[in-house]
């Protein structure tokens, strides 16, 4: 067992390589030579890199990849993706491809608005309360000013503030409910900066009403922070073309196509477990382009599975009808998302990212990133009641297993050839491989 450690942010990264080798890895200078060989050799960058986070050892690199071909509202996109599984994007170019001789993808932003709140518990008349909340609300907004005054001149700002009863979930709770326009930015920091400073006012305010009892002055607050679900945050993208064009090739007519992709659609609206894994085949592409963009995944992921769940059960982003002979696939988001702030102008890579989709403003990646995912889904769909999602999947991970057995570049073009005629199994590669090298 080893000793836990004290001080060990103070450590330079070379003491703590030195302490996790010793302590964890058997003093194993392979081990330590992996994590130095990340390390780049632009020691402005590299110190950049370290200093993102704590204790940073080393860094961890994703592939980023371009699709290319995303027709959206009219215009052409290249979209950066970082993302480690093989097929991603190669299925978003693929269903660029698809749909940029059928119309493109329509976009637009439905609203844009953030949320916060401040969680107290007050103990008293809900009344006096009310009459409180309504008196400083320009004592509120006049505090935070100074944090607001640059958001405003950018056209943003505080929306409103409401005072929300939640008493009857849980004893003496209660709410400031505050909505927020962050503009280009994601946001995050400016609206914890204000709900604090609230926070603050309205426990100072509570003290000195001298119309509140003694106990209505111990208004008591928990904490303040945005909300990642972000319902009045949307974005909606869509696709739509005759029935008749979907079909590609004589294997399936664009009815039948048509008929069974809004079924497969249908089960995922209907059955939780069916929809999480759709929802996944979603994320995949707004993930790889929220990580890419530098924006903050993890909020993401948390605000689209709980507007996937608003109605009180788990179920598809994703919706699809024939209207006319007209097929129509739709889907909309919850995205928060910023251009300006956070890494944006801190990662070269990110920067990079935002530079090839030409700078586009916050609502215009909104609907990049919504495009992202509705062609991840259409392109999952389209194999799995097609051709299976193997075939694709394996093809693209045939290099992985490829570069686990340390196939040589002749070795690899030789089975790449191979595996165009045979079914590509883990154990099929292995045993072709062994065979070639035999
Ligand atoms: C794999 O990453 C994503 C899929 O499972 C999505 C889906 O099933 O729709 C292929």
């Amino acid at each position: 067992m080893t000793k836990p450690v004290n001080g060990f942010s103070k450590l330079n990264k070379t003491e703590k390589i030195n302490w996790l080798s010793e302590n964890y890895l058997d003093n194993s200078a392979a081990a330590v030579s992996v994590l130095k060989q990340y390390w780049n050799d632009d020691n402005d960058l590299q110190k950049l890199h370290d200093e993102f986070i704590e204790n940073t050892v080393s860094n961890f690199y994703l592939p980023l990849g371009l699709a290319p071909n995303f027709l959206i509202n009219g215009k052409y996109h290249v979209l950066p993706m970082a993302i480690e599984e093989s097929s991603v994007v190669a299925a978003a170019s693929k269903a660029a491809k698809f749909w940029n001789i059928r119309g493109g993808f329509k976009a637009t932003v439905i609203n844009n608005k953030k949320i916060g709140q401040v969680h107290f518990l007050f103990q008293g008349d809900f009344s006096k309360l009310d009459k409180l909340v309504t008196k400083i609300e320009p004592k509120l907004r006049e505090s935070v000013k100074p944090i607001t005054r640059n958001m405003e001149k950018r056209g943003g700002g505080i929306l409103n503030i409401n005072l929300i009863d939640k008493t009857e979930e849980l004893e003496n709770y209660y709410q400031l409910f505050v909505n927020f326009d962050t503009r280009d930015s994601m946001g995050a920091n400016f609206i914890n900066s204000c709900l604090e400073k609230f926070a603050e006012v309205l426990e100072a305010e509570a003290k000195s009403n001298p119309v509140f009892t003694e106990e209505e002055k111990n208004l008591e607050v928990i904490m303040s922070i945005l909300s990642n679900y972000v319902p009045e945050c949307t974005v909606r993208a869509e696709v739509s073309c005759p029935v008749n064009e979907l079909s590609e090739d004589s294997t399936i007519s664009g009815e039948e196509f048509a008929k069974k992709f809004i079924q497969a659609v249908r089960i995922a609206e209907i059955e939780p477990y069916r929809a999480v894994t759709h929802n996944k085949g979603v994320m995949n592409g707004i993930d790889a382009v929220v990580l890419a963009t530098g924006n903050d995944f993890r909020a993401v992921e948390a605000g689209v599975h709980a507007y996937a769940s608003r109605n009180g059960k788990y179920s598809s982003l994703t919706h699809a009808t024939i209207e006319d002979e007209i097929f129509k696939f739709w889907m909309e988001v919850p995205l928060a998302l910023g251009t300006v702030g956070g890494l944006t102008s801190l990662h070269p890579l990110v920067k990079l990212a935002l530079d090839i989709l030409q700078r586009p403003s916050a609502k215009e990646l909104m609907e990049i990133t919504a495009v992202a995912g509705l062609a991840q889904n259409f392109a999952a769909l389209r194999s799995l009641i097609t051709t299976g999602i193997q075939q694709g999947h394996m093809k693209m991970h045939l290099m992985n297993i490829l570069n686990q057995n340390q196939a040589t570049e002749e070795e690899k073009e030789e089975m790449v050839e191979f595996f165009t005629h045979h079914t590509i199994t883990h154990s099929s590669v292995i045993e072709q491989l062994e065979k070639m090298r035999s």
